[in-house]
């Protein structure tokens, strides 16, 4: 397999799909986007000589899970992407069915990124290797190859890597499958980057509280913030519970101290990141000025994906808007990054606005395709209130102290359905509606719903209901346009 002529054929793809998905209504405006086919994960977010960089999981040929490629793009201030070369191609006998996800780091000014091969064989049986790649410039990278095989005890779901200095060491935890089909996040360490030795288990399904938590772990990443430790993972095969775990696969974080060399990691339970529809596979990197930011893919595991309006243009699926994470009383606080106000136009505020039971508001200039709101709540003597947008219902009821998210199906047109989370106040929403997508921060990043919404685009009314009284601010943006097509 020749690497010049697997990403030739995906250029030609795009250039031969260009228009068609270009014409598509739902295109997103201020989102990273595959150019054409599927994305998923973000992969290898670096901060490297000034630049961010985004990588993610493509598949240029179809709207489903094919041959992942790596797709690139690049950026000065986390909100005007360009779309860079193809940074891998599944073209070597370590990776042919897939450079599956994987991470980046700046060592000796070079990116490095590890990835995993993903390979089939002519029986069906999968393999993994964890795989190196360098590159000097942060455009062209140079395939060094495996770097790890899969130890004893554990299946072929062994993947994504993630690493990470600490304490003069290099480190890489992984998602694992045991033998027992439990998921697990391991570790490695290595002092050069090439070789890498085995420590073990750091988390597992039954070390969390004895309980069984899922049959395969994805897409870990480690960090330090504030006084903890935070393991973000994706565990795979948690029944729902509540209002907790409704989605297919589900993507958290533990909390508490990690013990490097013992291999051990004294932590909180398991927490949702995300409480909406559409959110998977975050993966986290730090900049020069000491930030925490995180991009996850605005997408969930192969559910009803064939569903999606965007299939008929030849395309699905986004990245998140960047967010900016910290940890304050016990929990991890996510904020889009502050930068998405450059993109901010047209401000439309109110102050004061009082809304109660005697019937529903709109006000001027408040309405749109593609905007970012944020309402401030200031006087509340409501049991609910209900901030429709288009056919989206944002619904906060006092009584229940219960957050709902409501958007229309992607199949039966005229059915909502609805995530929910606890949450004790109300003091703040701040909305980023694209037009097929929804992400609302509520309480200055308490709590986060990310979804795509397949509104009818001539609904573009916000609509204010409550059942008793409450007085808010609200600011209004347009936002610009920054994706090319
Ligand atoms: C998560 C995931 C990863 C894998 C990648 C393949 O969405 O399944 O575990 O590396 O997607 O695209």
């Amino acid at each position: 397999m020749n690497s010049r002529i697997e990403k030739d054929i995906a250029y030609k793809q795009i250039e031969d799909n260009k228009q068609k998905v270009a014409s598509d209504p739902y295109r997103l405006h201020y989102h990273i986007m595959p150019p054409v086919g599927l994305l998923n994960d973000p992969n290898g977010f670096v901060f490297f000589k000034g630049q961010y960089h985004i990588f993610y999981q493509w598949n240029p040929f179809a709207t489903n899970h094919g041959p992942k490629f790596w797709g690139h793009s690049v950026s000065e201030d986390l909100v005007h992407w360009r779309e860079a070369p193809i940074a891998l191609a599944p073209d070597k006998w370590y990776d042919k069915n897939g450079c599956y996800s994987g991470s980046a780091i700046v060592f000796q000014d070079k990116i490095y990124v590890f990835y995993t091969g993903n390979v089939i064989d002519d029986d069906g049986n999968r393999n993994s290797y964890q795989c190196m790649a360098v590159s000097i410039d942060g455009v062209h990278f140079e395939k060094k190859g495996p770097v790890i095989h899969v130890p004893d005890g554990y299946t072929a779901h062994f993947r994504d890597p993630k690493v990470f200095f600490n304490n003069g060491k290099w480190f890489m935890v992984l998602g694992a499958q045991t033998e027992k089909e439990t998921g697990e996040a391991v570790l490695y360490t290595s002092s050069d980057l090439k070789t890498w030795i085995f420590k073990g288990t750091l988390l597992g399904a039954e070390s969390n509280g004895g309980e069984d938590f899922g049959y395969m772990w994805e897409c870990p990443d480690i960090f330090r913030l504030g006084d903890k430790d935070i393991l973000l993972v994706c565990p795979q095969g948690i029944p729902a519970r509540g209002f907790q775990y409704q989605n297919i696969f589900q993507s958290g974080y533990f909390a508490g101290q990690i013990d490097y060399d013992n291999v051990s990691f004294l932590h909180d339970s398991f927490v949702e990141l995300d409480r909406g529809f559409d959110f998977y596979a975050p993966q986290t990197t730090v900049d020069k000025k000491g930030r925490r930011l995180l991009f996850g893919w605005l997408g969930n595991a192969e559910v009803g994906e064939s569903k999606h309006p965007t299939v008929k243009y030849n395309w699905i699926h986004a990245l998140t808007i960047p967010r900016y994470l910290e940890w304050k009383d016990g929990k991890l606080w996510q904020c889009p990054v502050k930068e998405i106000e450059k993109l901010y136009e047209d401000e439309t505020y109110y102050d004061n606005v009082v809304i109660d039971n005697k019937k529903p508001i709109t006000l001027p200039y408040v309405y749109g395709n593609v905007f970012a709101m944020k309402i401030g709540i200031k006087n509340w003597q409501a049991s609910k209130l209900i901030v429709q947008i288009g056919e989206s219902n944002l619904i906060y009821d006092q009584t229940s102290q219960v957050f709902t998210f409501q958007r229309k199906t992607f199949t039966a047109p005229h059915a909502l359905e609805s995530r929910h989370c606890v949450l004790k106040n109300l003091k703040e929403m701040l909305i980023f509606k694209d037009t097929s997508s929804m992400e609302i921060f509520l309480n200055d990043g308490e709590e986060v719903f990310s979804s795509r919404i397949f509104d009818d685009l001539e609904a573009k009314d916000v609509i204010f209901k409550v059942e008793g009284s409450v007085t808010i601010n609200i600011k209004k943006w347009n936002v610009k346009k920054i994706t090319k097509y």
